[in-house]
């Protein structure tokens, strides 16, 4: 039988360092939706966007504007300029190493609260108080730092690390699957951010996301929406894509999509698609501490589904998300424990566990 990873891993903190550069680093990672930029006709509010309605994002008279997040542990910016161009940078200014920019914005510069340099959103630094007071002050040299950005749909994506591989081919299949069951993600609105902290190794959530092997026991909401017995519930993996299709037990749904996709994206980022009307999540679990993890989801539906379709969708949810928040909590109770050295695997149920496994071990083998 295949064997878990060594438990030690799930609470070490030299592991969770070795993954911070050898993992995460060198991943695009989802930081947030072209919604949060303003567009025309964009209603910009406060910068907690939980549960905020943002119907912006399409518009062709481009304002300017910007929203910080993080990739892993880098405090992240993205922009987007008059021009229409986006673009994103390190958050970190380059004066004293103040994280500048906080929630969402509309405003043609960022300027650092500390002591108020002031970039464009193209990253130049535009003005730093009594500068003119330095001898050869290099201002052509303190930009904001770059790093890579891109966008599947509304979806966008940074990359802290060194030179990233196009962000289509780290996608791979999964634009197409999407497209294939129906669903035009450039369609979608942007509806709410759910997040939590997790008690558990960020493995430790992600794996519970890559087997339905518990769905019957400890998710009974769920497994009567979806058939999640083996012979139904389809896994595959291509790459560092897998994917979990399960069809719809009843007939509930009334839409335009047939059946469930759940993806997931190696190292981190879960993507659901429930059955009925247009509606995705997507998101990804970070570690902040070898046995603590944040998450979050965003949440889109087609612009015309009823608010109750998305109410039930959301209630369903987050039911079956304190479910598994309580099962990874009491994994880690047992892996931390030190009492045993490693778990097995079930070979079909939990092949995509096995797939994410051999995945996170390659990338920290010497
Ligand atoms: S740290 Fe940003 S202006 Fe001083
Ligand atoms: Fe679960």
């Amino acid at each position: 039988m295949e064997t878990t990873l060594p438990y030690g891993w799930y609470t070490d903190p030299d592991v969770l360092h070795r993954e911070q550069e050898r993992i995460f680093r060198p991943a695009w990672q989802y930081v947030g939706h072209t919604g949060r930029l303003p567009g025309a006709g964009s209603a910009v509010g406060k910068a907690d966007d939980t549960q905020r309605e943002d119907r912006g994002a399409s518009g062709t008279a481009r304002q300017p504007g910007y929203f910080a997040t993080q990739v892993g542990r880098t405090p992240v910016v993205v922009t987007r300029d008059r021009d229409g161009a986006l673009r994103a940078f390190v958050n970190v200014c380059r004066h004293r190493g103040f994280t500048i920019a906080d929630g969402e914005q509309r405003r043609e510069t960022l300027q650092c609260p500390y002591h108020a340099w002031t970039y464009g959103l193209d990253g130049r630094l535009r003005a730093a108080p009594r500068s003119e007071e330095e001898a050869n002050f290099p201002q052509e040299e303190l930009g904001l730092v770059p790093i890579a950005v891109d966008t599947w749909g509304p979806f966008v994506f940074a990359h802290a690390g060194g030179e990233p591989e196009p962000l289509a081919q780290a996608l791979g299949s999964l634009p197409a699957q999407v497209a294939e069951l129906g669903l035009d993600v450039d369609s979608l609105v942007f509806h709410s951010r759910w997040q939590a902290e997790i008690e558990a190794n960020w493995k430790i959530v992600c794996e519970n996301f890559l087997e339905c092997y518990h769905c019957q026991v400890a998710h009974p909401g769920f497994s009567e929406v979806i058939d999640v017995s083996p012979e139904a519930y389809v896994l595959s993996a291509d790459g560092r894509l897998t994917t979990q299709h399960g069809p719809t037990r009843t007939q509930i749904p009334t839409g335009p999509l047939p059946r469930s996709q759940f993806h997931f994206l190696w190292p981190n980022l879960e993507i659901n698609i429930f059955p009925g009307e247009p509606n995705i999540s997507i998101g990804p679990s970070y570690p902040l501490t070898p046995e603590r993890t944040y998450r979050f989801l965003d949440y889109f539906f087609g612009p015309d589904v009823e608010q109750t379709w998305i109410d039930d969708l959301l209630a369903f949810d987050e039911q079956v998300g304190r479910e598994d928040a309580d099962l990874v909590a009491g994994v880690q109770r047992g892996v931390s424990s030190g009492a045993l050295e490693h778990g097995v695997l079930m070979g079909r149920s939990e092949q995509l566990i096995g797939h994410f496994q051999a995945l996170t071990a390659a990338a920290l083998a010497d």
